[in-house]
């Protein structure tokens, strides 16, 4: 069984001018232990979706419609204190930037053993053991003098291996983590991103990574979702998708990947721009940037359709098109 299951997933943003659709329809799963890459421009809906799945929605953002399971249990439904308990137990969120997680006037210590004390069985010494052990597998040097110190007396990419300890600090069975290195330095970008992918496997947690970085999705990732306008254009194992992408946008991304592109030209060969979410265009939402448009794609929006080892949502994968 999946682990999580998002189904049909519609969030809406009522406004004096009508009603945003800021996601349309988004499915998608992860099993146990898988790490999931969310990829897409600015604006896609990356944030949005992890957002929804964790349930901090920013008002009046909402869940219009559609459904998000845990291990089969509805939890797009629950009250802000269910939630809060789903958080802290069996869903960890990094996001951005470490301080948003980290409480400043609280040792990395104090934080780490209430997190570990709140929703495991043990008692005092056992979850201060537990907090050293965390930061010791997060890479944080002398882990033992460490644990009494606050987050301003650690660097930027030290902070952020402090908020992956505290995210897994309940054994949570998924972390949710919203471009987890953006902020920080770009020489340690890569470490964190390793550190990330390796203790979760070894925890069997799985992630939802999310990120713009198609070289990330393509050395951490099992399986990538590709978002654009609030929808999945494609989804598939990452290989698949990196090697033989089956939507237009999805090619247009893969070479933007530096050591993926045939010349240097070609980086961020997409012309144009997303549309925003009051002016999407009918039919796929993509077709006035797209170099494959034809005819359908202005009339007719595509489902996503089976397409080689991947889903895309784009009519070239119609079966009389393809055939
Ligand atoms: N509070 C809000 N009110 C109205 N629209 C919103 C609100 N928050 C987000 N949106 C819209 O929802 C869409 C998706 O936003 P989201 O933050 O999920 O994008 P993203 O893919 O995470 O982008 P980025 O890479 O910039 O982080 C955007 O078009 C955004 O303008
Ligand atoms: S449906 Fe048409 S416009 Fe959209 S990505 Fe496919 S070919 Fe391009
Ligand atoms: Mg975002």
């Amino acid at each position: 069984m999946s682990l999580l299951e998002v189904k049909n997933l519609v969030v809406e943003f009522p406004g004096r001018r009508g009603t945003l659709r800021a996601l349309d329809d988004i499915s998608f799963s992860i099993a146990p232990g898988e790490i999931l890459g969310v990829v897409g421009e600015s604006g896609a809906g990356k944030s949005l979706t992890g957002a929804a799945i964790i349930g901090l929605l920013e008002s009046p953002g909402r869940v219009a419609s559609g459904e998000i399971r845990l291990e089969g249990q509805r939890i797009d439904q629950l009250s802000e204190a269910q939630m809060h308990h789903i958080r802290g137990r069996r869903i960890g969120a990094i996001f951005q930037d470490p301080l948003t997680s980290l409480n400043p006037l609280y040792t990395v210590g104090r934080q780490l053993t209430e997190t570990i004390q709140a929703h495991l069985p043990v008692n005092a010494a056992e979850a201060r053991r537990r907090a050293i052990a965390l930061l010791q597998d997060t890479g944080i040097p002398a882990a033992g003098q460490r644990i009494d110190h606050y987050p301003h007396q650690f660097s930027g990419g030290m902070r952020q291996r402090v908020v992956i300890a505290l995210a897994l600090a309940a054994e949570p069975q998924l972390i949710v983590a919203d471009e987890p290195t953006t902020a920080l330095d770009v020489s340690i970008q890569a470490q964190i991103i390793t550190l990330l992918k390796n203790i979760c496997h070894s925890r069997g947690a799985a992630v939802m990574l999310i990120t713009h970085d198609m070289g990330v999705i393509a050395e951490t990732c099992d399986r990538v979702a590709v978002l654009y306008a609030g929808r999945v254009v494609e989804i598939g194992p990452v290989h698949e998708v990196i090697n033989h992408p089956a939507h237009p946008y999805t090619a247009g991304l893969m070479a933007s990947i530096p050591d993926m592109a045939q010349d240097r030209e070609r980086l961020n060969q997409i012309d144009g721009a997303m549309p925003r979410l009051n002016a999407i265009p009918p039919g796929c939402a993509f077709n006035p940037r797209c170099p494959r448009r034809f005819d359908r794609c202005t009339a007719e929006r595509p489902e996503l359709l089976p397409a080689g080892a991947t889903r895309a949502a784009c009519w070239l994968h119609a079966p009389e098109v393809a055939a």
